[in-house]
């Protein structure tokens, strides 16, 4: 069975202001997009997500995304409905047998809403999160107008879940003008819809205060944390030499179980360090042949899933390589690029140093090159 998370993320954000449309601005060191994506990156009955985007805004999201690998974007419409409707066709021919539509503007999806929605499904067509009303409503602009009995009332969020064929059809079918929910297309349709508990930490981002609050919670509820990664290995003539996930020319490589690329294992462990996670040797062990000449970027990866499978994002990482050569300087920017791209933060955030040890030591002998690494990550 295949499940897939569509993302709406074409809007405008013209409520929140600012310059970049809401979904692709920062929360907390990622992007609100990059925040949905990976509440069903980490969740295992996800089998992929697909985004929905504005026109022309390819680069955009690929930047708010990181290297994150979703199934592709599509582009959306000028109202929300017709946004989910490109998605849904494009997911049309994909074998998707229940799909999760939700909005990038509700970034914080906790796990147990997704596992929610999808056992609710099992019975129904659709199902929804909601919450109850809890202030008073009535009828009113510039003067008060009646009373509504806000019993039986629901404040609906997203992801809305559905059987796949069940909304398509809704929204093939639909003829009731903007519809600003799938759910309201679906029972229109006929089909059942069932409520589950929602989540206060769904509330969309609409206004600045949103963001700001949206803000002031990551930052409440979070404690930051460091790691430290040290690394050596061994250097041998003949054999390939990566470092910090470069490939770069030199007459002596570096020996080593998998890519030996000692830059990004000290890297690996510096992230695994500040989630007590153990070390790289306890995740991916010497002994087991498929990480023969691994790349070390593999292990980078499945660092940055276990950071994120604990709500955690990395704030910074600052790597010192320890060689005599090759010379680091030259090639410090590639370095602190790629190592933004694997780690999927801001180059900003990334930081390469180098030194020798003035001719001393194993690597002033040339025997091996050494890394250290410090991690910081906020969870
Ligand atoms: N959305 C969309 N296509 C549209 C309009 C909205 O994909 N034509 C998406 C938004 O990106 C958002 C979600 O639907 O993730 C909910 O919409 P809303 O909160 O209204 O976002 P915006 O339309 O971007 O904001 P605003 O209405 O303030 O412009
Ligand atoms: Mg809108």
């Amino acid at each position: 069975m295949s499940i897939a998370a569509l993302i709406v993320a074409a809007g405008k954000g013209d409520r929140l202001g600012g310059d970049l449309p809401k979904q692709y601005v920062d929360l907390g060191g990622k992007s609100l997009l990059a925040h949905s994506v990976d509440a069903f990156l980490v969740h295992p009955n996800i089998t992929s997500i697909l985004v929905v985007i504005g026109s022309g805004q390819e680069d955009l999201a690929k930047t708010a995304l990181g290297g994150r690998k979703i199934s592709g974007f599509v582009t959306g419409g000028v109202e929300r409905y017709l946004s989910v409707k490109a998605g849904l066709d494009a997911l049309v021919g994909s074998g998707a047998t229940k799909v999760l539509i939700h909005d990038a503007a509700r970034p914080f999806l906790p796990r147990e809403v997704i596992d929610r929605l999808l056992l609710a499904l099992d019975e129904a067509d659709g199902a929804l999160p909601a919450l109850p009303v809890v202030d008073t409503l009535a009828h009113g602009g510039a003067v008060l107008g009646d009373a509504v009995d806000r019993r039986g009332l629901l404040r609906i969020q997203t992801p809305q879940a559905f059987r796949f064929d069940a909304i398509m059809t809704s929204h093939e079918r639909w003829n009731g003008g903007i519809a600003t929910d799938d759910a309201q297309m679906a029972r229109a349709a006929g089909y059942s819809v069932a409520v589950v508990a929602g989540d206060p930490a769904l509330e969309k981002i609409t206004h600045a205060i949103d963001l700001s609050l949206a803000n002031a919670s990551l930052a409440d509820s979070r404690s930051v944390r460091t790691g430290l990664g040290f690394d050596v290995h061994r250097l041998e003539a003949g054999k390939e030499l990566w470092l910090c996930g470069l490939r770069l020319e030199n007459a002596f490589g570096l020996a080593g179980h998998s890519d030996a690329d000692v830059a990004l294992h000290a890297v690996v462990d510096a992230l695994l360090g500040a989630i007590g996670e153990g070390d790289i040797g306890s995740h991916f062990p010497p002994s087991d042949e498929k990480w023969k000449g691994a790349p070390s970027c593999l292990f980078i990866a499945h660092a940055c899933k276990l950071i994120a499978e604990r709500g955690g994002t990395i704030e910074h990482v600052d790597l010192t390589i320890v060689c005599e050569e090759p010379k680091i300087g030259p090639h410090r920017s590639a370095m602190r690029e790629r190592l933004a791209k694997l780690l999927q933060i801001g180059i900003d955030r990334t930081s390469v140093k180098a030194t020798t040890t003035e001719g001393l030591g194993l690597t002033g002998r040339r025997e091996g090159i050494a890394a250290q690494a410090i991690a910081t990550i906020r969870i």
